[in-house]
């Protein structure tokens, strides 16, 4: 009486930022917010449920984790389980697809997968809505990625109003995105602490939720018409705001390290000199530089003459949560 289930999520980029919950326990963002899911970053994700398993077992790379130290995974679990009326415990086995040179943050992808697969294999996965709402226990950026393309995420006010929608599937955007790999190490502040000490100390804090619910609109209009420079202005701006939310925080700190400021300037230059793009940055220091297709080689070749080729990952639009390998 084993139950199977399989899941592939991709992982996101935020276009608006999510930056802040006023609920830690269900996450429910203190701002609505807007991503993009890129085809190259992805998850695997397989689960066991099990009558005869005496504790749940995760499994990362084929490494096991401590599931005592995983107390989002368990959250995820338990509240598939209490929707799908099952007490088992399950066998989690995850595989990150996110090449290691990219630096990329999983949980987003990780925490879909994991949700997407754990429904799977208790009932059924049709409801995408509910998916993103579990998904969104296990990591806030998780319920974004259940959807391909761009996707808005409802801050909602509970449990049931607080999920992620698509607004414009990944073969109708032509949005890309150039990382500049400036740290591969796991980040200091990680975004949950990071996020949690600014919401409660910085005084733009504030300003910070109104901007962003402010310009919600004004991107899903953005996407609407394929506006690149509309999307790119709001998204460099959103991502100028978060960071200022962190120096104005006590005490101030700041994902930034000194090549992140340097490719800024350089974005700058490269858009100065007629090639559109626009840079994004989350908690960390990389840079990701957004463009449309027909500049994506010319943007990768201004930024080899300053970084390395293996510092340069190109992703494009991704598809929603799959429940089959291929
Ligand atoms: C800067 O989703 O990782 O990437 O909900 O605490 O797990 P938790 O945080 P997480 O935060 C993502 C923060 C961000 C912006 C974004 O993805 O919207």
């Amino acid at each position: 009486n084993e139950k199977h289930g399989f899941a592939r999520a991709h992982t996101n980029i935020a276009l608006l930022k999510y930056w802040g919950k006023i609920n830690s326990d269900l996450i429910l963002p203190a701002n609505d917010s807007i991503s993009l899911t890129l085809d190259k970053f992805y998850t695997d994700t397989e689960v066991t449920f099990s009558d005869e398993y005496t504790s749940n077992l995760f499994y990362l790379n084929h490494q096991l984790i401590d599931v005592k130290k995983m107390q989002r995974i368990n959250r995820v679990l338990e509240a598939v389980k209490s929707e799908f009326g099952y007490q088992g415990f399950a066998k989690i086995e995850s595989e990150n697809h996110v090449p290691t040179a990219a630096g990329l943050a999983s949980s987003a992808s990780g925490m879909a997968a994991l949700a997407g697969a754990a429904v799977s294999a208790l009932g059924s996965h049709t409801d995408l809505t509910n998916l993103s709402r579990l998904a969104r226990l296990g990591s806030g950026s998780a319920s974004r990625s259940v959807f391909g393309g761009i996707v808005h995420w409802h801050r909602g006010y509970d449990h049931q109003s607080s999920f992620a929608e698509q607004i414009v599937s990944e073969d109708q955007i032509d949005l890309n995105m150039v990382t500049i790999v400036i740290d591969r190490r796991q980040k200091k502040v990680k975004s949950t602490l990071g996020m949690q000490h600014t919401a409660s100390t910085s005084p733009f804090y504030p300003a910070w939720v109104e901007a962003t619910n402010q310009a919600i609109p004004e991107m899903i209009s953005a996407v609407q018409n394929n506006d690149f420079t509309k999307i790119g202005e709001l998204a460099e701006h959103s991502a100028a705001m978060m960071h200022a939310t962190t120096l104005s925080s006590k005490p101030a700190f700041t994902y930034f390290a000194p090549e992140t400021i340097q490719a800024i300037k350089l974005v700058e230059q490269l858009r100065e000199s007629g090639i559109e793009c626009y840079y994004t940055i989350d908690a960390g220091p990389n840079v990701k530089v957004l463009c449309q297709s027909k500049n994506i080689t010319r943007v990768k070749r201004f930024f080899a003459s300053y970084f390395d080729q293996d510092q340069l990952v190109v992703a494009k639009p991704g598809s929603g949560i799959k429940f089959t390998k291929n």
